[in-house]
């Protein structure tokens, strides 16, 4: 398990300003001590999305693509041991548009992904034997490369799977903004006007009704994922969020070829038991060897 709990997600740490409901908006910022012409009137800086790769086309309306759109920081959602979840508002300050972004921005310390590059790698080639010794000696470029490319694996999986979710496909993940390197920034799964994130799956307590529901979502979810040959690699109850009812799979910088991936089957297998135990510890009963069968049917892995 490599999930860090020491603040719940709706922990808005480090908060400049607060972040309340009743705060008015454009109030409340320090001083700056020297007049940048560079910067924003508000915000902390312009909106990044003019140099991003920005997420699949159509654009969900409330993504701010203007160029006088701001950024402001509003603090720390998670801290892990790969990556750090911060919680920031774009907005374009003319007409008060607003939208909320996840920013998961990647760490390129010594210590990470080490225990997940070696199976997930495989199936999976890189190019230049430059690049490929940089990350293999873990030199400060190579581990760089490492951390952008989990990023990168992430932007790639979120866009095909919200495609996937528009054209009707049940499944819901949060809509990829845009990439930066070795940040992403999502679609905020959330309140947008506390600022208070999603629960993870961990920490609900639905109703037998509420329970059945879920279950339903994530075979629902299950199921694409397998028709696009994919597993999530890390599927769990803290990497699904719950949103008004909504069951909502984040976490996927390491998703899994079905087919390229001789370990995919095994991957496959223990994304369900994963999340099945989490509901049959709460009274449902899912029968697990007959899902994971027809997820590898539907793979076209037997
Ligand atoms: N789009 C999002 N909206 C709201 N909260 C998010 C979002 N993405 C991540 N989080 C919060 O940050 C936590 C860590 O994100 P996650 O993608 O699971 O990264 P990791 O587990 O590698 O640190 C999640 O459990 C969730 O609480
Ligand atoms: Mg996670």
């Amino acid at each position: 398990m490599r999930e860090h709990d020491s603040f719940g997600p709706a922990t808005i740490r480090r908060g400049r300003r607060k972040f309340d409901d009743d705060e008015p908006r454009s109030v409340k910022r320090e001083p700056r001590l020297t007049e940048d012409p560079d910067l924003p009137d508000t915000g902390d800086r312009w909106s990044t999305w003019d140099s991003a790769l920005t997420g699949p086309e159509p654009y969900p309306d409330w993504v701010r693509t203007e160029h006088g759109a701001t950024d402001t920081e509003l603090g720390m959602l998670k801290t892990g041991k790969e990556a750090d979840v911060f919680l920031v508002r774009r907005e374009l300050p003319a007409t008060g548009q607003t939208s909320m972004l996840a920013a998961k921005r990647y760490r390129d310390g010594d210590h990470r992904l080490f225990h997940r590059d070696a199976g997930y790698l495989e199936g999976r080639r890189v190019r230049r034997s430059r690049e490929m010794r940089a990350m293999t000696n873990r030199t400060a470029f190579g581990k760089e490369l490492i951390a952008g490319q989990w990023a990168a694996a992430e932007f790639d999986a979120l866009s095909r799977l919200w495609r996937v979710g528009q054209e009707g496909g049940t499944i819901s993940v949060p809509y990829p903004v845009q990439l930066i390197g070795t940040e992403l920034m999502l679609e905020f799964i959330g309140n947008w006007e506390t600022g208070e994130a999603a629960p993870r799956l961990a920490q609900v307590r639905p109703d037998p009704d509420g329970l059945a529901d879920l279950w339903r979502q994530m075979v629902d979810a299950l199921s694409v994922l397998a028709r696009a040959q994919i597993a999530h690699g890390d599927l769990s109850p803290y990497n699904t969020l719950v949103h008004d009812g909504r069951l909502v799979i984040i976490d996927l910088p390491q998703v899994v070829d079905l087919i390229a991936n001789p370990q995919g089957a095994d991957f496959l297998t223990r994304d369900v038991r994963n999340v099945a135990a989490w509901f049959t510890a709460r009274g449902l009963h899912p029968d697990v060897d007959e899902l994971v069968e027809r997820l590898q049917y539907e793979a076209g892995l037997r």
